[in-house]
């Protein structure tokens, strides 16, 4: 599948955001300590939500994924999931501290998810092991028990968002109280806590970098509404400064957005925030942040560091931009530059000077920087052809339909 996009249209108009794939996913897999119906209302039909659902489905789990995404897990069974599945998406590292909290055992591979650099796992286990779960790898499949879980403080050495929320899963129905330090601070973080706590979960906390456990016997089904995508979100108000145009979106926290914010009204946009909307309206001209680097929550997000990166090569200036989260990340780079990009990388900092893009024939290889590569696409001059669409379709919904309603040129073949 490619993207054609015939760039150089200013965007304009109003489109409401997707909930967010990284906050349905952890709750998906949290689903499988719920007594009772999940429901999920307004799923996004992105290709990692039908993987978990995949899985879940495989499981036992009874699963419809219509507007709705509804989970029943009352009959799923304690299996290895298959590679092939498994290897679909990172997330499916959570389904370890689920199954190990229903199950007190659990046998897991290797997760998968974009090639952005090392994605280790050491952070989860080490800080399973702390509360007492066995680990055992035997040929690529981890076999863990959890039959002498205990509680305790944990205190992680990084801050890992699939690490707190692995570790949540597993001791929201353990038998002791536990306390994790140095957690994410992520809204995901925080939107899984939400999920648990209506379904009778007792965790306090989050949002902090402290969370406090207090186990419980059993959850029971809700239906919960999952907070909408901050990176979704970010990324269409690029689509707007990047064609000169003027795009608002809705049913977004702008309180989560709040350093993307920041460095959108430094590059020369005008941004009006109003209850759940944000609005943005492209200045004269864009001008060069300077300096970015992206942090842990609330600093700003690696998942738009790509995004941002295609905006900085067509505003007036030079910017260097720090990747502090994953090494690998610059990847789509190369890719940039077939369109005339002038970027230099040199290890976790890309130096970007400003100028024109044309457009070109380019291959996305992980979701994120498949977004930049559309992004420049819709600046660009003439056509721009964005093979390996899926990696992009793994986290945008109809991104083709609702960059097309805004008034871009746009088709997915
Ligand atoms: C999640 C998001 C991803 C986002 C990232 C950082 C999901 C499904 N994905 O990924 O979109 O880019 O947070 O905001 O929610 N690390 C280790 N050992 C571990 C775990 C992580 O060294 O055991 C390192 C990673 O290599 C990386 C850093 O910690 O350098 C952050 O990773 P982490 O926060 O765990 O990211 P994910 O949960 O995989």
């Amino acid at each position: 599948m490619e993207f054609v996009i015939n760039g150089g249209k200013k965007l304009f108009g109003s489109v409401a955001i997707e909930c967010a794939k990284n906050a349905i996913l952890p709750i998906m897999a949290a689903s499988l300590l719920c007594r009772g119906k999940v429901v999920l209302p307004e799923c996004p039909k992105i290709s990692d939500v039908v993987s978990m659902t995949e899985i879940l489905f495989f499981l036992g789990a009874d699963v419809k994924l219509d507007d709705d995404l509804l989970i029943d897990a009352s009959n799923v069974e304690n299996k290895l999931i298959p590679v092939k599945l498994s290897k679909k998406l990172r997330a499916s590292i959570l389904l370890l501290g689920a199954l190990l909290a229903r199950f007190k055992k659990a046998r897991i591979t290797y997760p998968g998810g974009c090639d952005i650099g090392l994605r280790p796992i050491d952070l989860h286990l080490k800080a399973m092991k702390e509360l007492g779960v066995e680990i055992e790898e035997n040929h690529g499949v981890i076999n863990c028990s959890a039959e002498n879980l205990h509680g305790g403080v944990v205190v992680f050495d990084c801050v890992s968002v699939g690490a707190t929320e692995n570790l949540i899963l597993l001791s929201v129905m353990g038998k002791e109280k536990v306390a994790l330090v140095n957690v994410a601070r992520e809204p995901e973080v925080v939107d899984l806590c939400n999920f648990l706590n209506m379904c009778g979960a007792n965790i306090v906390g989050a949002g902090s970098s402290e969370i406090v456990i207090d186990p419980v016997d059993k959850l029971n089904g809700v239906r919960y509404f999952v907070m909408k995508d901050r990176i979704v979100a970010g990324t269409y108000l690029l689509a707007g400064a990047i064609t000169g145009g003027s795009v608002e979106v809705r049913g977004v926290m702008p309180q989560y957005l709040t350093s993307f914010i920041k460095k959108m009204c430094q590059s020369g946009c005008f941004l009006d925030v109003n209850g759940d909307k944000i609005k943005l309206r492209s200045g004269l001209a864009l001008n060069s942040v300077g300096f970015l680097e992206t942090n842990v929550y609330p600093g700003f997000p690696t998942d738009l560091q790509a995004p941002f990166l295609a905006l900085q090569c067509v505003s007036r200036g030079d910017c260097v931009i720090k990747e502090n989260i994953f090494d690998s990340r610059f990847k789509f780079v190369l890719e940039l530059i077939k369109m005339g990009a002038k970027v230099n990388v040199n290890g976790r900092l890309a130096f970007v000077e400003g100028g024109l893009l044309s457009g070109a024939e380019v291959w996305a290889s992980d979701l994120r920087g498949g977004a930049a590569l559309v992004l420049a696409g819709l600046n660009a001059s003439g056509y721009t052809k964005v093979h390996n669409a899926g990696y992009i379709l793994r986290g945008y919904e109809n991104l083709d339909k609702k960059l097309s309603e805004l008034g871009a040129e746009i088709k997915l073949n």
